[in-house]
């Protein structure tokens, strides 16, 4: 088989910066080794977030010139809802200004203290809005799941054991939704089968409790779906996608990662009770029904982008580069989540600094080393983003430490990646160099994103 190679050519580019490993060494200390805080311009090839980064199409571009501004009942609006339609199938769609103000609304309208939502792992903001609403927030991935090294097909599968158990425990009743994250973004840009999307829908059902699909990589997972369930092989991802949502009452949306574009979301549902609440908290937060705090032109770039993401010459590169990086780095011998999820690779921080204890966020300690030696920017998924305390101030860590190296879509080419594999394994063989980190400062919620550290000397 010949290479795969970008089915895309480049009409407009973008210069990156450079910048020395001493000049690096004094950025990262003045952001308290926190990559949230380092000037996107000091960053040689920025792998934070897949999520509003793409690189847009032609015909994208061309449909923001197309986008119609009028407030009511835009021409956007309704290209942009019959993209979403096709795709999921559901009845009523609500423009959100990203996937957060999509779960600010349906978590604020059935969350609540004494409420639990269940999903196989919540993303950070997903889990910050229920808890914010007063509500617990449940994972219950797959044993499989938990063990990064260890290859299996469908990593990112929920426990419906464990589902069903939890139900009878916690009563029906409390349980406002079950969300299901498509790619498991947290358990690793892992798939979730067919099969387990069904019995979990089930389950749900079974229960009247609305099974809900966080689906900003549903075209992602729908690829992994053909390539690796039985009887998919001759489906197209669009009948793949089509049969997804076809299980669910609902779902939010990330307009940033799967459809290409660089901000925009959406809720999606089949209910109308629970549709018009939405859109009542809608006005009053992100804007009229047919914008949803989006301008007409971000509309249109959605519905192109909505389209482009089914084309399954992109999904095989974009698989197939994500596995490319991996494997260099398992014949390297470097501790990675295996196989290669959809849209990141994920480095195992507990295996690759054993040394440095979770409550030094080994993670963090990695992802401080990546931009010191070669400008590569990537982000803790581990006890920094996760970790809570005890009563007694005592670190409870995350299941895992992970570090995640997110590929922003038809961004970097081949020998970006390539370089970002020589720089991992650099730091690889000087890891003993490595320090832990302790925190001087944090804030109650989603501390990752602004906490302050300094390495324990
Ligand atoms: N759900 C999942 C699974 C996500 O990965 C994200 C965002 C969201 C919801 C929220 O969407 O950013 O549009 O508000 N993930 C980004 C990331 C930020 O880097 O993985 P948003």
């Amino acid at each position: 088989m010949k290479t795969i190679i970008e089915p895309f050519r480049i009409k407009s580019v973008e210069p990156i910066y450079f910048t020395t490993k001493e000049e690096r060494k004094a950025i990262l200390e003045k952001a308290f080794y926190n990559p949230f805080r380092i000037h996107a311009k000091d960053v040689l090839i920025d792998l934070l977030t897949d999520s509003g980064t793409s690189a847009m199409s032609s015909n994208q571009w061309a449909g923001i010139m197309q986008g119609d501004e009028s407030y009511a009942g835009s021409s956007s609006f309704f290209r942009f809802e019959e993209s979403v339609k096709k795709i999921t199938g559901m009845p009523l769609v609500i423009p959100t200004h990203q996937g957060r103000a999509a779960e600010k609304i349906i978590f604020t309208i059935l969350g609540g203290k004494g409420k639990y939502f269940i999903s196989n792992t919540l993303f950070d903001t997903t889990r910050a809005n229920i808890e914010f609403s007063g509500a617990e927030g449940i994972d219950l991935v797959c044993e499989e799941g938990k063990h990064p090294t260890i290859p299996a097909l469908f990593k990112g599968n929920m426990d419906v054991e464990a589902l069903k158990k939890t139900i009878l425990k916690l009563g029906a009743t409390n349980i406002p939704m079950v969300i299901m994250t498509i790619t498991n973004n947290s358990g690793g840009g892992q798939p979730v089968s067919m099969r387990n999307i069904k019995e979990a829908s089930q389950v749900c059902k079974e229960n009247k409790i609305p099974f809900f699909i966080d689906a900003c990589r549903f075209a992602e997972n729908s690829y992994f779906i053909k390539l690796r369930e039985n009887g998919y092989a001759n489906k197209s991802v669009l009948e793949i996608a089509n049969e997804t949502f076809s299980y669910a009452d609902g779902c939010t949306m990330s307009a940033k990662k799967d459809a290409f574009a660089n901000i925009g979301g959406f809720l999606a549902m089949r209910d109308l009770d629970l549709a018009i609440r939405c859109r009542n908290l809608l006005i009053i937060t992100e804007g009229f029904t047919t914008y949803g705090g989006l301008a007409g032109r971000d509309l249109e770039a959605i519905a192109v982008g909505l389209q482009e993401i089914l084309d399954e010459h992109y999904l095989q590169y974009r698989i197939r580069s994500i596995e490319y990086l991996t494997n260099k780095l398992i014949a390297a011998g470097v501790p990675v989540m295996q196989p290669a999820g959809g849209h990141a690779v994920y480095l195992d921080a507990k295996e690759f600094l054993p040394d440095i204890p979770v409550d030094q966020y080994p993670g963090q300690a990695l992802v401080g080393a990546l931009y010191e030696h070669g400008g590569i920017r990537g982000v803790e998924i581990g006890s920094l983003m996760f970790g809570k305390y005890d009563t007694d101030g005592k670190l409870i860590p995350a299941q895992l430490e992970l570090v995640r190296l997110a590929i922003p879509r038809r961004v970097y080419t081949q020998s970006h990646i390539d370089y970002v594999s020589e720089v991992i394994i650099e730091v690889f063989n000087k890891r003993n160099e490595i320090k832990g980190l302790t925190i001087i400062e944090e804030t109650p919620m989603l501390r990752h994103f602004t906490a302050k550290l300094k390495p324990i000397i």
